[in-house]
């Protein structure tokens, strides 16, 4: 009991236990019926007993499962109280309800996350206790990016329960980079039909590199894509989508040339421009056009994307966007005089700056990489920042909302030991301590400049991993503490009691294997994931750094 995680703010226990039988009703009250269907399917599943539907609290009496609001409560604050009377959950809101009935599920065991039952005669109890608890951020996020290697319908779904189980409640999910499109807009269907494949793959050492010559693509239909949505919507999760602009464009030039800075390509090429999906990891320098097709073509795609994504923020990525095609564009150059721009820097900012005004004049907010800082941050703009806290501590200290989500503690491409049997070739390690010692808040900042920080966000980007059996390792164990940095009232990074999180994970490694997760193991990988670099090939030398 005293193994939950993310650790809530109080738990006190009692001393008997409220027994799930045959019997046992689960009564959910107003607005928490989502949340009650929800929590019956898994029980259901799990533990093969009925739970029937009940009418009133009361035929919860004993041995049955209530939730209801308590609207003195915060939104995503709960109480669970386990006793003579039965399971109580009450939450501030249905969200904060679920994360009670996810809290539940922990108390039940590590058997209360499989799909059927194992087929024992087993007994299914809750301990009595008293659980105070609610989140330290409203935004706990995971970035998922599915351009490098797609991940497949159901691998979304899946990863969304993983959240879910973890309290995290922001799905950021990076749609389109260099390397694959994977949204369908119906106006251009060339983004998927051309966009969303690329011929083959890098992997290996990047002195060396080796390649898998076989075509990779995939992409998500718009009623994939709503499905994936509601789906989110079920388990209190919200989807930002990524559409990352001016850079990491390629696959859209590739489909649509126009976008491109043709009269750079064109010169380059000795005739008419043209260039592939990327079939190799970096950065390409071939960034969009800053032209007002190029502006016209994504406000179609973000319209489409507006009636798919019902999130506040839209993220426009932003992020390494080589300068060097404007540099050397006559178009681009013009355009830079044309508005009285300084720079190249600037018209990167004009370019974000265009797609704030626009997002905001339909209700919605711009968040980008911290790179939009540069040259100038849009008014409303909420910055993501990746390369350190440097970024997020310009904006917020600019008076922005701000995601904290370093590269030096929480990319968990990053390896996570230096031993040469670790399977994924990022060089920096980020170990399970250093994600547990990850503070979203720095300390350089005031109180009020603190409260721009919506919260915190760990990101999987998929260079080096091509299945959903290699994100799995990636993410875990590192994701369970990174959601406890999120959910739970930690103290400073150098307080943290680590041992104590190693010995709770002891229990959770279990619910992990309930759940199927194919996480590293606290010994060292597996033999069969000890597979080096990806695509099951050895990689000569150092481990090389993005
Ligand atoms: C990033 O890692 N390029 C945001």
């Amino acid at each position: 009991m005293t193994e939950l995680i993310p650790a809530p703010r109080s738990v006190v226990a009692g001393s008997g236990e409220v027994r799930l039988t045959a019997l046992s009703q689960l009564y959910a009250g107003t607005a928490t019926e989502g949340v009650g269907h929800w929590l019956r399917t898994v029980l259901c599943q799990a533990t093969g007993l009925p739970l029937r539907e009940g009418w009133e609290l009361d035929d919860t009496e004993g041995d049955g499962i209530g939730l209801q609001l308590d609207l003195e409560l915060g939104p995503e604050e709960y109480r669970l109280v386990s006793d003579p009377t039965g399971v109580l959950i009450e939450g501030g809101s249905a969200a904060g309800v679920f994360w009670g009935a996810q809290t539940l599920r922990q108390l039940l065991g590590p058997d209360a996350y499989r799909r059927a039952p194992l087929g024992r005669d087993r007994t299914w109890a809750v301990p009595h206790v008293t659980i105070q608890d609610a989140p330290r951020f409203g935004w706990r996020g995971l970035m998922l990016d599915v351009a490098r290697h797609f991940m497949p319908k159901d691998g979304v779904l899946r990863y969304l329960d993983l959240m879910a189980a973890h309290k995290l409640n922001v799905f950021h999910f990076h749609l389109t980079d260099d390397q694959g499109w994977r949204v369908e807009i119906q106006r251009y269907p060339k983004l998927t039909e051309t966009g969303s494949w690329r011929s083959r793959t890098k992997f290996g050492h990047r002195a060396s590199p080796l390649w898998e010559e076989k075509p990779h693509g995939g992409y998500y239909t718009q009623d994939d894509i709503r499905e994936i949505v509601a789906y989110a919507a079920e388990r209190h999760i919200t989807v930002v989508p990524e559409i990352d602009v001016p850079g990491h464009s390629q696959a859209a030039i590739a489909a649509y040339p126009e976008l491109g800075n043709t009269d750079v390509i064109a010169a380059s090429m000795e005739g008419a421009p043209s260039l592939s999906v990327w079939d190799t990891w970096g950065i390409s320098p071939n960034v969009l056009a800053p032209t007002d097709n190029t502006l016209r073509f994504y406000e179609g795609v973000f319209e489409e994307l507006l009636d798919l994504f019902p999130s506040e923020f839209i993220h426009v990525g932003g992020d390494e966007c080589l300068k060097d095609q404007w540099r050397q564009s006559p178009t681009a150059q013009a355009r830079i005089k044309e508005l009285g721009l300084a720079d190249e820097d600037e018209l990167q900012s004009w370019f974000i700056g265009h797609f704030d005004k626009w997002l905001t004049a339909r209700g919605r907010r711009l968040i980008g990489w911290d790179e939009i800082l540069e040259g100038g941050l849009a008014d409303g703009a909420a910055v993501s920042s990746w390369r350190g806290y440097q970024g997020g501590i310009a904006a917020a200290r600019a008076g922005h909302d701000v995601v904290m989500c370093p590269e030096q503690q929480v990319y968990l491409d990053h390896r996570q030991a230096p031993g040469a049997d670790e399977p994924v070739p990022i060089g920096y390690v980020r170990t399970l301590e250093d994600v547990y010692r990850f503070e979203p808040v720095p300390p350089e900042l005031t109180s009020a400049e603190a409260a721009h920080v919506l919260g915190a966000q760990s990101n999987v980007w998929t260079e080096v991993m091509e299945d959903p059996a290699r994100v799995d390792y990636q993410t875990f164990p590192r994701l369970t503490a990174f959601a406890e940095v999120a959910w739970s009232a930690l103290p400073a990074p150098a307080e943290r009691d680590f041992g104590d999180f190693e010995r709770r994970m002891a229990a959770h490694y279990r619910r992990l294997d309930a759940l199927g997760v194919a996480y590293r193991p606290p010994a060292g990988p597996l033999p069969w994931q000890r597979r080096p670099g990806v695509l099951g090939r050895p990689i000569e030398g150092p481990p090389p750094n993005r």
